[in-house]
């Protein structure tokens, strides 16, 4: 059992197709866990993910439509065994609100699952066309594709 969350600013963009993802990739693998995504912008709450990451995602047969925006909370940290974030600014969000040591040992972020420990960084591509969001989801696509491998280990 693996839970999962996946944190970015907008929770419109790039969490919701990690979201996406990983849920198709634990239903096709037989991971047990839940997988969610959140974020700290108030401005999209309740609102469907972007146009362009719905069109992405739907173009590799993930339907990210329902999805409703939300804020991250502390009790995420009590729900999830981990916490992904995409860039350096969501890092510094989600540790103000962490409470203790075990909190922020679940954080960090998603590229770091792919070994470079550089604290790479997904790039927000809110303001950038459909192709940066392709290329998004690709870069997410192989961190996520990296989760399941050590979700099955943990199995
Ligand atoms: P996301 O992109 O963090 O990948 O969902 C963004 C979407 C909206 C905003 C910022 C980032 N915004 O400030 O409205």
């Amino acid at each position: 059992m693996m839970n999962v969350l996946f944190v970015c600013l907008g929770n419109i963009c790039r969490s919701p197709m990690a979201e996406g993802m990983l849920k198709k990739l634990f239903a096709e693998n037989n991971i047990a866990g839940r997988v969610d995504s959140a974020g700290f912008e108030s401005f999209h709450i309740n609102e469907p993910p972007d146009e362009r990451a719905i069109s992405v995602a739907k173009k590799a047969g993930i339907d990210i439509s329902k999805k409703k925006a939300r804020l991250f909370t502390a009790d995420d940290f009590d729900a999830f065994d981990r916490i992904y974030v995409m860039d350096t600014q969501n890092m510094r969000d989600v540790r103000d609100v962490s409470r203790n040591d075990s909190d922020t040992k679940k954080v960090d972020y998603l590229l770091n699952v792919l070994g470079v420990g550089v604290n790479k960084t997904v790039p927000d591509p809110y303001h950038s066309g459909i192709e940066d969001c392709k290329n998004v989801f690709e870069l997410m696509l192989t961190a996520c594709e990296k989760i399941v491998e050590l979700a099955k280990e943990k199995q």
